[in-house]
């Protein structure tokens, strides 16, 4: 070849290159939205308030069908926040050096027969060798009765999870551990994605709870997705429905980022927690929607490192840390900030819920840039914590709550009380500070400040003050 064709083949190659590069940069939705339409109350996406006896899954359908694009959106909003476009299309797209296995090559069928055993198989050919990609196929919906996913892996893992994973609703199927439904343990540097959705199934279980039918014994529920001892993970663009029990918890793990996560339940279903943090490490929540019947998120003991940032949170209990100290435990939590959320029509805003008769502590915790729109306790702190049906004695000890920052906090309180501090006789509050804090009563009513046991500093406007 001439050096002149040489340099033409070259020109075209790179052109090419070029081109493909850029129009695959075009065609993701890259260009979408801002994040603030995510806050924005879409009256399309209305839940249903009572939990029916219905079996009728049209419903979930539909809702499924008003939401086109929105898990996609809040992914992508976050993902111009925070630079992470190359790795989020990196996942997406999986390379060749990937191995691709789909639960449809062990036998998936995703037309509502049980799908169980053609997930473990496929987890374990995917598992067992490296780089592997598993994929749940879009379009279909793959019945699963309760599963553990185990690893460790051969290397690195994701997960895909384009189409549905839907529970099954016979709680026979969950005889061996009533607690868990998918739960997903041991795995490092895992991925899970795909913009699909995790159906728990839950009414089942709703139905059966104490909380609902007073006449049954308390028992528990599953929780739907579980992550056990997993360090590196991340879990992006899913949304996550009507869980048993809980929707997704964290346990033991370290260093997690849980990004543009939907998930929501009816706000009258019981005990269903968003997000629940349990002894993890280094965690980021961030630009989750979380409509539920419980704790938007809830962290509880060992959990040290936990920044939620970006979050919608209502109906449902707000954002707690708790509850500490049940039982006479010694827990601990440390370093949280909650940055940049938003409440509606939650019974809480932002919580600290103690025990009484434990020990340990709840310290170095931040609340900042939030707004309140309807909430029933905005600010609280309850060191007479007490869920269950006979009362709870005065005891002497608790855990101990120091250095918390209330920081910019705005909005309406549906209850008199926007501000709450009822700590321990024994063991005070410290270290409380409140700055530029302003609440008001939805409607034209008072609001007041109800204060015992706190250490307090108020800086800036704060309305209420105790
Ligand atoms: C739910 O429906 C089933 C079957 O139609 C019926 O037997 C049961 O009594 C109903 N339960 C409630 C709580 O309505
Ligand atoms: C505010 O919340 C209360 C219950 O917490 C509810 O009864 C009321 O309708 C809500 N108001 C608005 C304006 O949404």
């Amino acid at each position: 070849m001439s050096p002149q064709i040489n340099f033409l083949v070259l020109f075209i190659i790179l052109g090419a290159s070029f081109s493909s590069c850029f129009s695959s940069y075009q065609e993701g939705p890259l260009t979408i939205d801002h994040l603030d339409d995510t806050h924005g109350s879409d009256p399309r996406r209305a839940y249903t308030t009572s939990i029916s006896n219905n079996t009728d899954h049209q419903q979930d359908q539909d809702r499924d069908k008003h939401e086109p694009g929105f898990v996609d959106r809040i992914m992508m909003s976050a993902a111009k926040r925070f630079g992470m476009k190359r790795r989020l299309r990196r996942a997406q797209t999986p390379s060749t050096s990937q191995r691709l296995v789909s639960v449809d090559q062990f036998g998936a069928k995703g037309d509502g027969r049980d799908d169980t055993e053609a997930f473990r198989k496929a987890w374990q050919a995917a598992c067992s060798s490296a780089n592997s990609v598993l994929v749940v196929p879009k379009y279909r919906n793959y019945h699963l009765k309760a599963i553990t996913f185990s690893g460790p892996c051969k290397s690195d893992m994701t997960l895909m999870v384009y189409g549905t994973i839907k529970a099954s609703s016979h709680r026979s199927d969950y005889a061996k551990d009533t607690r868990h439904w998918l739960v997903f343990e041991n795995i490092q540097n895992f991925v899970v994605e795909g913009g699909g959705s995790i159906n728990g199934n839950g009414r089942k279980w709703w139905l059966n709870s104490c909380k609902i039918n007073k006449n049954l014994p308390c028992t528990h529920a599953p929780t739907a997705v579980t992550f056990l001892g997993c360090n590196n993970l991340r879990v992006s663009n899913l949304r996550i429905k009507n869980a048993q029990q809980m929707h997704v918890t964290f346990q033991n793990c370290d260093n997690v980022k849980a990004l543009n996560l939907l998930v929501t339940a009816p706000g009258n279903s019981p005990n269903t927690d968003g997000i629940h943090v349990t002894g993890t490490q280094n965690i980021n929540i961030e630009n989750c929607v979380i409509r539920t019947g419980d704790d938007c998120i809830s962290i509880v003991s060992g959990s040290k490192n936990v920044r939620a940032t970006d979050i919608t949170c209502g109906p449902g209990h707000g954002i707690s840390i708790g509850s500490l100290g049940a039982d006479g435990s010694t827990d601990y939590v440390s370093n949280v900030i909650v940055d940049r959320a938003r409440l509606s029509g939650t019974t809480n805003g932002v919580r600290i819920k103690t025990w009484q008769g434990g020990s340990g502590y709840a310290k170095n915790i931040l609340f900042q840039n939030i707004e309140m729109n309807n909430v029933s306790n905005p600010i609280i702190i309850d060191q007479n914590y007490c869920d269950q049906d006979t009362p709870c004695r005065e005891q002497g000890s608790a855990v101990q709550i120091s250095t918390v920052t209330y920081r910019n906090i705005q909005g309406t309180s549906a209850s008199e009380d926007a501000v709450k501090f009822q700590c321990s006789k024994s063991m005070p509050c410290e270290g409380i500070s409140l700055q530029n804090v302003d609440l008001v009563r939805a409607g034209d009513a008072d609001v007041q400040a109800s204060c015992d046991n706190v250490g307090l500093a108020n800086k800036g406007k704060v309305f209420p003050r105790c």
